[in-house]
């Protein structure tokens, strides 16, 4: 029996089953570090999630689209100022083809600064001839492949804040600080980028913007005191998986009196933890930032249309975000009964594709990839079915990194199978390139454009 509304606390969660949950060595030491956490000042305000969930009611409503994109998992390891402004810069180029290929506003919403929990389909792997657990993220332990890295340790969660907060203080000074002035535009296409096919392609875009605003500036338009051109909003976003670190982050809005999770702006519900009586449905059921689930191949209308009654009751637009990711071959066949029933019981949702997670493959020598034939294939049989059953295709949730990575195979620079070892450095899922992405970006507005 799920906990009902009247009773819902920050921890009434910990009455229901709970999944994919680190067995912290000490239960004392963890709750050491949980009242720790609590008494720490909040990451995002309630405020500013409200906001998201105002832009997100845009997109419900037809008339904007979502880039949520970001790490597989954010490493402790590789936390740089640099790492952080190529992410940045990938993200700005795509939303700025997006928006202008497509002539929309895109909410912005990256898969950063609180990215570092993983769930497993098995809970331990094999290395040579011992079996240790397997690698659920930094926030957890670390990702070197022998049993003492893998014990977990709660502290991390500490860690795991601080370098939200650092990274998060980074994001906002680059996109209200200069950086993300429309007229940078040509200095986010990175060296590598640019002398793709790709990146000529974003430098002709990047011309035409900035002779759009030069031709506005000759009718007389002040742009210096407009701020949309100078500053943008990069919300942020991650699994809000680990529950200790969730809980303990969530705070009451004195406006408001409601319960938010001050981790991030928008937290999603993973694939593996969405059960409608278990312990992350519940927790997200009761705080108030908008809420995102993911759906698998077998989630039936039924399920989904509960999950649309429980954690959004009174259909406040913005507040569920339902981010599909069946497959290439299956999107098109699985997602429209989903749609209609939803759309038939008028949940004002935000539909956004995830064309990464069901279209993993393993090469001959074992490596995790992904095609990006198939990652286009699932966005378009994604769009196929929204224009079937007359329902906004919303956006895309992208796994990517502004490095130079070899991870995916294929793009119009083709990465092969057997190159992939060159720069294969995610520590969970591949990601995208910087050129793959913004290859997809370009094929993503032109299928914007078909709507
Ligand atoms: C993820 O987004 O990294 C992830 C694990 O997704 P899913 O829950 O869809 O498998
Ligand atoms: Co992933």
């Amino acid at each position: 029996m799920a906990v009902s509304e009247s009773t819902w606390t920050p921890s009434s969660w910990r009455e229901l089953p709970v999944s994919q949950q680190p067995e912290w060595p000490s239960s004392e030491q963890a709750e050491a570090v949980r009242a720790r956490l609590a008494k720490l000042p909040p990451l995002v305000f309630a405020g500013e999630a409200r906001a998201l969930r105002g832009a997100l009611a845009q997109v419900a409503e037809g008339r904007a689209f979502v880039l949520q994109a970001g790490d597989c998992a954010e490493s402790f390891h590789d936390f740089s100022a640099i790492t952080i402004r190529e992410k940045l810069k990938i993200l700005l180029q795509m939303a700025a083809v997006l928006t202008y290929g497509a002539t929309l506003p895109v909410v912005k919403i990256g898969r950063i600064a609180g990215q570092f929990v993983k769930p497993r389909s098995k809970p331990t792997e094999t290395v040579g001839s011992e079996e240790i657990p397997a690698f659920r993220g930094h926030m957890v332990h670390d990702d070197a492949p022998t049993a003492e890295a893998r014990r977990p340790d709660p502290q991390r969660m500490v860690d795991g804040y601080h370098q939200a907060a650092a990274t998060l203080n980074l994001v906002r000074a680059f996109t209200k600080g200069g950086f993300a002035d429309l007229n940078q535009v040509h200095t986010w296409n990175q060296e590598f980028v640019a002398t793709s096919p790709e990146g000529r392609r974003y430098e002709v875009i990047a011309s035409e913007i900035e002779r759009a605003l030069r031709f506005m500036e000759a009718c007389g338009f002040d742009l210096r005191d407009a701020p949309q051109l100078h500053e943008v909003d990069v919300w942020t976003s991650h699994e809000g998986l680990l529950l200790d670190y969730e809980e303990a982050l969530t705070r009451r809005d004195s406006l408001t009196g409601d319960w938010y999770d001050c981790s991030a702006h928008m937290l999603w519900i993973g694939e593996r933890t969405r059960g409608l009586d278990e312990a992350h449905v519940e927790f997200f059921g009761g705080v108030h930032n908008p809420i995102g689930v993911k759906l698998g191949p077998a989630a039936a209308a039924e399920d989904v249309l509960a999950l649309c009654e429980r954690l959004n009751p009174e259909r406040v637009p913005g507040r569920l975000t339902l981010i599909v990711r069946m497959g290439a071959e299956q999107v098109f066949r699985l997602l429209p009964p989903v749609l209609r029933a939803v759309r038939d019981a008028e949940h004002p949702v935000v539909w956004i594709s995830d064309p990464m997670h069901a279209n993993l493959r393993r090469t001959a020598t074992g490596r995790k990839t992904r095609r990006f034939e198939d990652v286009l294939g699932e966005i378009e049989g994604f769009f196929a079915a929204c224009r079937r059953e007359r329902v906004w295709p919303g956006g895309v949730h992208l796994e990517f990194t502004g490095e130079d990575v070899t991870e995916c195979t294929g793009g119009s620079e083709g990465v092969l199978e057997e190159q992939l070892d060159a720069r294969y450095m995610t520590l969970c899922d591949p990601r995208l390139n910087a050129r793959q992405s913004l290859d997809l970006a370009f094929r993503v507005a032109e299928l914007m454009r078909s709507v």
